[in-house]
């Protein structure tokens, strides 16, 4: 176990090149499931969940190789259909294989992922769609998820919520399908488009990823060679441009898809920071670390202002000048790390689904604990503005969306370093 500590107050300059999405990666090496043959992925993230779902296909007898951000899986040899629940656990998105695994095995058992931090998180969606398709669930026993299909047969389905993770699920279900299945209220996240992408380059024919409805038609073998670089993390992108805004300074990310960072770019003029994009994937960002208030956030589906950079955002407000108001629409409890924050200071009141933040002049450092991913980068935004030293323990769950995040602010002038967790005490 670790701890970050940092030193708040040192403006942040410098280069950040941004790696591959992880919620790109997680659901195109599922994909790879689909393929009686190899495919190759660029631009992979190293990141804990990325290892976890390595683990995953592994067991389920997948020639897996990893060198750097080149990952190749064999999926010809793929020889099981069970997940097995220690993996299951410690990732939720582990889900996402259950389309996959179903199209390609006709059975997959599963540990049903339950809640965490952020909400209840049911996959009541998900398992409709199956079921609409063919699909046989044996309810959950002991928490084990059995899904069956001899057949699955292609269908017009109709998404209560653009949920990602549900779009994701019957894009690979519909993969081996029957006909051809519609997808309407899809989720637009770029990460569906990348998906999308690599499926083409499967030779599937899918269509819609972005407009909300989606085309897919089945087929009964897929054999492929497919290469594929995945998209740039709009959300490693949004946290380190929101810290230098928080901070101060001029930051430069490259990499990034700038069309997917819009809203958070926006957000981010708002407050007064002067953002300029160039060709290439290249935004600089330059902030004098006084910002204004925003009135009115409400986090939406793609291409509203992301829920996964909420938190992040929240650290930022909460030395603005102003008040702000932050809404939550995705998640119904995604506001807990604000507790963190309060301790170093912060004034905010949260009314159900709404954070009212009252700017503060100064923060003051603290010991805090991350116990989500997103909620735990706010937690080190928050840090790097407060005047002493901040300790956050939890870094396990920043470790799962952000690689070496200390290693990467430190390259553009904060002050923070991890230490194992015995040192710190
Ligand atoms: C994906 O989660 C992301 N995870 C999340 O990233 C992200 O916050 C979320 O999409 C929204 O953008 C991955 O891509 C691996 P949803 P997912 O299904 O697919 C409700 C991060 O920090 N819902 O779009 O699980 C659900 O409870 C994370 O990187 C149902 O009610 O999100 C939530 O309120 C965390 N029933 C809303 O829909 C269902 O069957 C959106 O969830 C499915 C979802």
């Amino acid at each position: 176990m670790s701890n970050l500590i940092m030193t708040g107050g040192s403006k942040l300059c410098g280069i950040i090149e941004v790696p591959g999405a992880k919620n790109s990666v997680l659901p195109v090496l599922a994909a790879t499931l689909l393929n009686n043959g190899t495919s190759i992925l660029e631009n992979c993230p190293e990141l804990d969940d990325v290892l976890t779902m390595l683990e995953i296909l592994s067991s389920l007898g997948c020639n897996v190789k990893k060198e750097g951000s080149r990952i190749t899986i064999d999926a010809s040899t793929l020889s099981g259909y069970s997940i097995p629940e220690v993996l299951a656990k410690r990732m939720r998105s582990s889900i996402i294989i259950l389309g996959a695994l179903l199209a390609r095995c006709k059975e997959v058992v599963v540990s049903y992922p339950g809640g965490c931090e952020i909400g209840m998180r049911p996959i009541d969606m998900h398992l409709r769609a199956l079921i609409q398709m063919g699909a046989e669930v044996d309810g959950i026993n002991h928490g084990l998820l059995r899904c069956r299909a001899q057949k699955l047969t292609g269908c017009e389905i109709l998404l209560d919520f653009p949920s990602v993770g549900a779009t994701e699920n019957i894009m690979l279900a519909a993969c081996y399908a029957e006909g051809e299945t519609i997808i309407r209220n899809a989720a637009k996240e770029p990460e569906i488009e990348d998906l999308q992408a690599f499926l083409q380059r499967m030779g599937i024919r899918v269509s819609g990823a972005g407009t909300g409805v989606m085309r897919i038609q089945g087929q009964s073998e897929i054999k492929a060679e497919p290469s594929h670089k995945i998209i740039p993390d709009r959300i490693v992108a949004g946290t380190y441009l929101a810290a230098a805004a928080a901070c101060g300074g001029s930051l430069v990310v490259t990499g990034v898809e700038y069309d997917h960072i819009g809203s958070i770019l926006y957000c981010l003029k708002r407050c007064g920071c002067r953002v300029k994009s160039y060709d290439g994937g290249v935004v600089a960002l330059e902030s004098t670390g006084q910002l204004r208030a925003i009135d009115l956030v409400r986090t939406s589906p793609y291409p509203g202002f992301p829920t996964d950079m909420q938190p992040q955002l929240v650290a930022m407000l909460s030395k603005c000048e102003g008040t702000s108001i932050v809404v939550e629409t995705v998640f119904e409890n995604r506001f807990r790390y604000t507790e963190q924050l309060m301790k170093l200071g912060a004034d905010i009141n949260i009314q159900g689904r709404t954070a009212i933040i009252r700017g503060v002049d100064r923060l003051q450092g603290a010991k805090l604990e991350a116990r989500d991913l997103r909620g735990g980068a706010a937690l080190v935004i928050a840090g790097l503005q407060a005047e002493g030293e901040t300790i956050i323990s939890g870094v396990n769950y920043i470790d799962r969306g952000y690689e070496r995040m200390e290693q990467v602010l430190s390259s553009v002038g904060a002050q923070i370093s991890r230490v194992e967790a015995e040192e710190s005490e």
